[in-house]
């Protein structure tokens, strides 16, 4: 396993996307996961399945602390106490006494940044997080947000795949020194099956999904692909002994398109174009 590094952080390149996963499905992949070699969960307040990925957690063999766990606070409870709540109830339902990284799922533009990020601050200093980072904030976003953190901000979790084009973004958390976590990496199953990247998967003996998760990796950013089927699971890890070339990755963000996005609820901000 690979690690991206952020200002103390250390975050294993692969980890599992639960979105949506729930009950014994969850539990299981997550165990499988964790004993195929993941080393890094992602869940979240909203999916409603902590429970089931804490149980996971628990039921794998793998010591707690060897896991990079991540979890979001919804954006109906970002303001407080309503944040400090909604973290407390997170770890009960993961059985856990610490996140390594706690985000916040959306911006809610009803309550002002300097509130939500101090909030998150504070979470970080009572050892309730190893680390703190956001999710879905745009260039300006981010921006604003530094403005009120005073402990570092170690992740900007977006969506990130071929088909869309985050250079702004992406340049962005670079120059902020900010990791990125795609998220959707395989574009919710629209990667397998495209011409382009089955094509070059082909000559390095490898799926569509696996070069959308190899472009992503020798860009330095993190991935955290959902799956429920084992045989994914594997796949998914199996992408560190092949190397995509300049050509071959120029080819890869040349299959942006302008309809691209996956996720955009009625809630989304505005996004960079
Ligand atoms: N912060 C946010 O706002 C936000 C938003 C969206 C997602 N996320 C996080 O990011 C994670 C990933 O995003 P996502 O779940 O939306 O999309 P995704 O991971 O791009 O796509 C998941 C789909 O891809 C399939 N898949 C996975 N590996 C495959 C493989 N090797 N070959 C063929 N199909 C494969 C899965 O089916 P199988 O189960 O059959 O493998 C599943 O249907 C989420 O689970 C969640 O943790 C965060």
């Amino acid at each position: 396993m690979q690690f991206v590094e952020c200002r103390g952080a250390r975050i294993p390149i692969i980890g599992l996307g639960t979105m949506t996963l729930m009950e014994d499905v969850c539990v299981e992949a997550v165990k499988a996961a964790l004993q195929l070699g993941y080393r890094s969960l992602d869940t979240a307040e909203k999916y409603g399945n902590e429970v089931w990925v804490g149980q996971g957690l628990a039921e794998s063999g793998v010591a707690r602390e060897d896991v990079f766990l991540t979890t979001k606070v919804d954006l109906r409870n970002l303001a407080s106490p309503d944040f400090e709540r909604s973290v407390d109830e997170s770890l009960e339902k993961l059985k856990v006494s610490y996140v390594d990284l706690l985000l916040i799922h959306w911006n809610n533009p009803e309550v002002p940044l300097a509130d939500s990020i101090r909030s998150l601050c504070k979470a970080k200093r009572a050892g309730l997080t190893r680390h703190i980072g956001v999710a879905n904030f745009t260039t300006t976003m981010l921006d604003e947000a530094l403005k009120h953190a005073d402990e570092p901000l170690v992740a900007n979790q977006i969506e990130v795949h071929p088909f869309l084009d985050q250079s702004k973004l992406l340049a962005k958390c670079r120059e902020l020194d900010i990791s990125v976590t795609a998220y959707c990496p395989t574009a919710r199953g629209n990667v397998p099956g495209n011409e382009t990247l089955e094509r070059i998967g082909r000559t390095h003996g490898k799926t569509a999904t696996q070069v959308a998760l190899r472009w992503l990796v020798q860009q330095n950013i993190v991935a955290i692909p959902r799956s429920a089927n084992p045989d994914h699971l594997k796949a998914n890890l199996d992408i560190f002994d092949f190397e995509l070339t300049d050509a071959e990755m120029a080819e890869i963000t040349a299959l942006k398109r302008p309809d691209g996005r996956v996720v955009n609820p009625p809630f989304a901000p505005q996004w960079d174009t």
